[in-house]
């Protein structure tokens, strides 16, 4: 049962059992009303108290119902919270754990409320690209004032029910004893026959309401710009303070309808669910039981092998870092140190944390201190012959069961693999620099990775924070790989008669978090140099434009020269078009003999996102990635595409196949044309009017 029923005293008790949180979903709200019909029914019963146990009172909406019909269907959650509301018997909330969205929706349509003081209070709709559409726009403002209503609708961030202690919202704000407390209140007021008071009959009180809501709405739309739904928050929160309570009502519920509709909203739905997704592999059930990993070793204290050692310190697991030599590794150490003593500068660790998490790592120059190792990390230079070696010494010494990981970013890992005699036991785990930072996490399994190695590494991932998606084996796995297809559209167009600073400027007003050039100018261009001269021996057959090899035969590698697609003047970051690179760029262009033209900046975004978007399709047909959400996953957190797209192949699956297709074609005939052969999931999907996601 969802809605646990149990009179104690004359005191109906309603517990909410629907785990993990508690979510509102139909039968829970079937539930509720149920039993509060039938606390009112029982003469026996004086008043009501609504729980949800420790863990949660309510965690919001049921998120399984979204985009089903049982969202809809009655009782809706206004129903629910008008019903409990009208009881004519006292109705108290007692709130541990949190009340969140719907949850602190339903207890504000409760007479009284006594929460534990760190109970997580809040409405974060907004970050779902929503509005609180049950009466919290209205009724929040009215129990704990405007500017506090305006800044927790807005931002959608919970706060310790402690933090609002002095507000109308609670009754009661306790350390322990939520439930009795609850219902000592309940029968209190029961007793006193007082009238039942309703937090919608609550008026707002400000000194100057308009002019703070102003002031507010101007913050807001600065800070919103690709974002419908904090506008709309302060719409309804307006009408709360304007209009009647029912009027209110009805502009929040006209809000709600018309962001749900949005494709703002559903491309953060998407997200949303598609991270959830990502960890859920096929095959992976709960009949595969993970490897404990107690202890992690890592070979290679580099730029990767520091940020990866980092992630484990984290989370409280012992490292043992290997290096060549002991210069390299005193760096290394030197590196770990230094980041984490600024954190503890700006305030994000305490001294005691940055030397408890460098006492749980130790320094080796010897393998033999990676002998006890539940998994060992290699993050060495990126050479086949380097890997050989390295993964060689770990077979040898490496403890039955322990699990060989690569952070390879290019190399075949079941070739890796076949450098041990035990490739079931091998797995690439492709971390992303700064690899303490960055959430995403490519696993990739191998032809012969076993079940529990890839079940085991999964759940690592969560325990350190990062945000795992699976890829299969093939060059790049599934970001880098797409993104080469971007790089060398960003690069045809150079030719074609666009400019670094467009290019940006196009990918940026579109959402990137940073254009292609900018972005090669941070990572380092040589990167991707020497990945081209690999291809021009492996895959002489691939084209690129070859303005980015004579950026770098200038020395121009990016920030870390000083000089790249941009000049930068010295310690400053600031992206500086250069007049060296513009004359270079058009003198390619003259001596390919192309006439270069004004391309547009929807071109730009067309043919580069499209490129992505091919590819992925490619990438789903070959099964390297499992789901087109899994590719959206690793776009938005590995890669900085814009949240409120959804990912490449859900703005694909936005703008239509149909009409994603017939840009391509007409690519195909232009300039570089031999670069758009679309991929025949893509035709397949297109022509029967389907969607990748
Ligand atoms: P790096 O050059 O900064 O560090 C490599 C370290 O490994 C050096 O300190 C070197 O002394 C050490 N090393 C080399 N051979 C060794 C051996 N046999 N035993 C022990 N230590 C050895 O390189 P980086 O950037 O950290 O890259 C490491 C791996 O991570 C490469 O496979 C790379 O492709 C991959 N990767 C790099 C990313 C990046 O943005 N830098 C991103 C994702 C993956």
């Amino acid at each position: 049962m969802p809605v646990n029923y149990e009179i104690r005293d004359g005191i109906a008790i309603l517990t909410l059992h629907n785990p993990p949180v508690n979510g509102l979903g139909i039968a829970t709200r079937r539930g509720l009303v149920e039993s509060l019909d039938r606390a009112c029914d029982d003469d026996a019963v004086k008043g009501v108290v609504v729980t949800g146990g420790a863990r949660a009172f309510s965690g919001g909406a049921d998120i399984r119902e979204f985009n089903r019909p049982e969202a809809s269907q009655e009782p809706t959650l206004p129903t629910v919270i008008t019903a409990f509301e009208a009881s004519p018997k006292p109705v108290v909330a007692a709130i541990e754990g949190m009340a969140l969205g719907g949850g602190l929706e339903l207890a504000l349509g409760m007479h009284h409320r006594i929460a534990a003081s760190g109970a997580q209070i809040g409405l974060p709709e907004v970050k779902l690209g929503l509005l609180p559409g049950a009466g919290g726009t209205q009724r929040f403002p009215r129990a704990v004032g405007l500017e506090t209503a305006v800044n927790m609708i807005v931002s959608g961030t919970p706060v310790a029910a402690s933090r609002l202690a002095d507000t109308r919202l609670f009754d009661a704000v306790v350390e322990e004893g939520v439930l009795d407390a609850a219902i000592a209140l309940c029968r209190e007021v029961a007793e006193s026959g007082a009238t039942l008071p309703r937090v919608r009959d609550w008026t707002i009180e400000h000194p100057d309401a308009e002019g703070f809501l102003g002031f507010a709405r101007n913050g807001v739309a600065a800070a919103s710009a690709h974002y419908p739904a904090p506008l709309k928050c302060m719409d309804a929160i307006e009408a709360a303070v304007k209009r009647d309570f029912e009027a209110g009502l009805a502009v929040e519920r006209e809000a709600f309808a018309q962001l749900l509709a949005s494709d703002e909203s559903r491309a953060l739905r998407h997200a949303f669910f598609s991270e959830r997704a990502a960890g859920k592999v096929a095959g992976l059930d709960a009949s595969v039981v993970p490897r404990s990993i107690d202890a992690v070793g890592i070979v290679g204290a580099g730029t990767m092998g520091g940020g990866i050692a980092m992630n484990f310190l984290n989370a409280g697991i012992p490292v043992t870092l290997l290096e060549l030599g002991q210069e390299a590794l005193d760096r290394g150490l030197a590196t770990i140190r230094r980041n984490y003593e600024n954190s503890a500068r700006k305030g994000k660790l305490t001294a005691e944390q940055v030397e408890a998490r460098m006492a749980l790592l130790t320094p080796t120059l010897s393998y033999d201190d990676l002998a006890h190792a539940d998994l060992v990390v290699e993050a060495v230079f990126e050479e086949m012959g380097v890997k050989e070696a390295v993964f060689g010494r770990l077979d040898d010494l490496a403890k039955p069961g322990a699990i060989l990981a690569s952070n390879t970013s290019t190399l075949d890992v079941d070739r890796i693999a076949q450098f041990t005699r035990r490739p079931s036991d091998v797995l690439g785990t492709h971390f992303f620099s700064p690899a303490n930072v960055m959430k995403l996490l490519e696993v990739v399994r191998g032809k012969a990775t076993a079940p529990d190695v890839l079940a085991t590494v999964m759940a690592l991932a969560r325990r350190i924070g990062k945000t795992a998606v699976v890829s299969g084996v093939c060059d790049g796995f599934i970001g880098n790989r797409m993104i080469e297809q971007y790089s060398r559209q960003a690069g045809f167009l150079l030719e074609e008669g666009a400019l670094p600073q467009q290019v940006d400027r196009a990918m940026e007003a579109f959402g990137m978090a940073m254009g292609p050039f900018r972005m090669g100018d941070l990572a380092g261009n040589d990167i991707g140099w020497a990945i081209r001269k690999r291809r021009a021996v492996d895959s002489p057959e691939i084209t690129y434009s070859r303005t980015a090899d004579l950026l770098c035969e200038m020395g121009r590698f990016g920030q870390k020269t000083g000089a790249g697609w941009y000049d930068y003047a010295p310690g400053d970051r600031t992206a500086r078009p250069s007049p060296v690179v513009d004359a270079m760029i058009e003198a390619y262009s003259a001596e390919q003999g192309i006439t270069r033209r004004r391309i547009d900046d929807q071109e730009i975004v067309e043919r580069l996102v499209y490129a992505l978007v091919n590819e992925g399709a490619l990438i789903l047909e070959e099964g390297i990635a499992a789901k087109a959400s899994d590719i959206d996953v690793v776009y938005l957190t590995g890669y900085g595409f814009p949240v409120w797209r959804g990912g490449p192949m859900f703005h694909a699956d936005t703008v239509g196949l149909y009409n994603v297709l017939r840009s391509m074609r007409r690519f195909a005939k232009g300039l570089h044309g031999d670069a758009w052969e679309p991929s025949p999931l893509l035709v397949e999907l297109a022509e029967t009017g389907r969607s990748f996601n």
